[in-house]
């Protein structure tokens, strides 16, 4: 397979449940990142867009917490949560299969699911991009949520085995997509503690710890230039060298864990440079939002 095209984006439901709170200026800014990227993915047509994204625990509430996870049914089911509507997304099965049997054969042994659900983590940045939904997705989604979750290096390398198999792959025009960040805290005190406990104490226990929206910390704009500095030199391994989950999580946030997903498609791209399409710390989206372009074609 070729590919195409990669982009890194945020995907808060915020961008568009509550487009219209934010400020016009920052707003327009990270509209305007998006409109790129759907103008390029229209230009260039891919046979797929493969989507490195995430679950939020809504569809894996802790009765299984798979650490990466492909859909190969068709179709995904968007389960219309963070204020936005059902959908259904169609699965390029063929593309989809042949991830999961290279991948197996590469060394990462993929869960994956015959009737995968996806949630806004997935939807948002295919709503702005792909507007009517119809380019057939390749979802694959990794645990950026539930401690223990993979270490910033296996999330590189899963991307660069990812990469390989793309690469290999039959004749075909994809384009990578890898979702969430930058900095943001989700939750209060409480339930951010609650999501660090050990892993089998805490089935059951989540709504004794409720998501309340407005209890939230800043945006760490230092960090998130920092990071977008450091993808656009094409050092995804310096930062991997530098930080940690643990300290991820003090300095930029619990939210901020889902970056992982920007140093997968970091491993896709083989370091390729980033170009920043736009950036916008927007409280009222509670996160610094950005959209990045890898330069691999
Ligand atoms: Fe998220």
């Amino acid at each position: 397979m070729d590919i195409v095209g990669a982009f890194a984006c945020s995907h808060a439901g915020f961008l568009i449940s509550d487009y219209d709170r934010a400020e016009p200026a920052a707003r327009e800014r990270v509209y305007d990142g998006f409109a790129r990227m759907r103008d390029t993915i229209e230009h260039v047509e891919p046979d797929a867009l493969i989507v490195i994204a995430t679950d939020h625990g809504r569809i894996y509430p802790l009765n299984h917490q798979p650490q990466f996870l492909i859909g190969v049914g068709s179709p995904a089911h968007g389960i219309g949560d963070a204020g936005l509507p059902e959908c259904e997304v169609p699965v390029h099965q063929q593309f989809a299969r042949l991830i999961l049997e290279g991948c197996v054969e590469g060394g990462v042994d993929l869960a994956y699911s015959e009737a995968v659900s996806i949630d806004h983590s997935f939807v948002t940045p295919l709503m702005l991009s792909t507007p009517d939904l119809d380019v057939p997705i390749v979802p694959i989604v990794q645990n950026t949520r539930m401690p223990p979750m993979p270490t910033l290096e296996r999330s590189y390398t899963v991307g660069r085995i990812l990469g390989q198999v793309l690469r290999h792959g039959p004749p075909g025009r994809v384009v990578v997509m890898g979702t969430g960040g930058l900095s943001h805290w989700v939750g209060s005190d409480e339930r951010r503690g609650f999501l660090r406990q050990p892993a089998g104490t805490r089935f059951g226990h989540e709504q004794e710890f409720p998501l309340v929206l407005p209890e939230r910390g800043a945006i760490n704009e230092q960090f998130d230039a920092a990071f977008l500095e450091a993808l656009h030199r094409g050092a995804a391994r310096e930062f991997i060298r530098e930080w940690s989950n643990a300290r991820l999580e003090a300095e930029a946030g619990n939210g901020a864990l889902e970056i992982r997903n920007w140093l997968t498609l970091a491993g896709v791209a083989e370091d390729a440079p980033l170009d920043v399409l736009a950036y916008a710390a927007v409280p009222e989206w509670h996160t610094g939002a950005a959209v990045g372009q890898f330069r691999v074609a």
